[in-house]
């Protein structure tokens, strides 16, 4: 067990309301959240949870969380979900449990994102501690990877000889750039390549930071949403 994991989910869990539609991310941070927005349903608070995996769909149901998808809700009030890296402007690099596609989705249609992590995510740099997780249609998937990778990458298939298939049918390239100089325009040229479902780059998305550290919670929030 993290102690500075669960600290972070529980103090994230401090903003969620009676009556709220919640994003459930995915990833060992955000399993503790989980755990907590299921004792707030056993308290009776009427909340509608979208996860963003198969996992944490299991996790929500084993807790009694009433679940709905996101065409259902419409939007959400709040998503809380873990990242992989954190940088200075609050942008992430997520998709290392490999949700990358519906955390991206989820985060989208939420009015505020809660990011999760302990203090070893915060980088000063995007790509320098994780490689760029960007997920691929399976078709020609070799041809996508050339393509990715003549953007300045070495791209290597999650799962090698036994691919990783994500929940979306799809295939995981952890791409590493050895740091990424910009990101908006590395996103923009992702995009563009056919083959390429989606990257793990999350850029403005986040609105809130809570990290966990040896001393306890650090909460930081982005200047605009003051
Ligand atoms: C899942 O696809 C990821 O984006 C996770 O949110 C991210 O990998 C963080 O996971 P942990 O909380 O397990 O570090």
């Amino acid at each position: 067990m993290s102690v500075k994991k669960r600290r972070a989910a529980q103090k994230a869990v401090e903003f969620v309301e009676d009556g709220m539609t919640l994003g459930l991310g995915t990833g060992s941070t955000t399993k503790y959240a989980v755990e907590e927005i299921g004792k707030l349903v056993q308290k009776g608070y009427h909340l509608v949870g979208v996860p963003t995996s198969l996992e944490t769909e299991r996790q929500a149901r084993s807790l009694g969380i009433p679940l709905a998808t996101l065409d259902e809700v419409k939007e959400l009030d709040l998503t809380i979900d873990g990242a992989d890296e954190v940088d200075p402007q609050f942008r992430l690099i997520k998709g290392l449990g490999g949700a990358l596609l519906r955390e991206k989705i989820v985060a989208y249609h939420s009015r505020q994102e809660i990011i999760i992590v302990d203090e070893s995510k915060i980088v000063e740099q995007l790509g320098t501690r994780v490689p760029l997780p960007v997920e691929v249609a399976t078709f020609s998937h070799g041809r996508t990877k050339d393509a990715i990778e003549e953007l300045g990458c070495t791209a290597t298939l999650r799962g090698g000889a036994t691919p990783f298939v994500t929940d979306n049918s799809n295939y995981i390239y952890d791409c590493k750039f050895g740091g990424i100089e910009d990101p908006k325009r590395l996103e923009g040229e992702l995009d563009a390549i056919p083959g390429v479902v989606e990257s793990g780059l999350f850029l403005d998305l986040a609105s809130l930071v809570v990290i966990g550290t040896d001393k306890g919670i650090e909460v930081k929030r982005r200047a605009q949403d003051c």
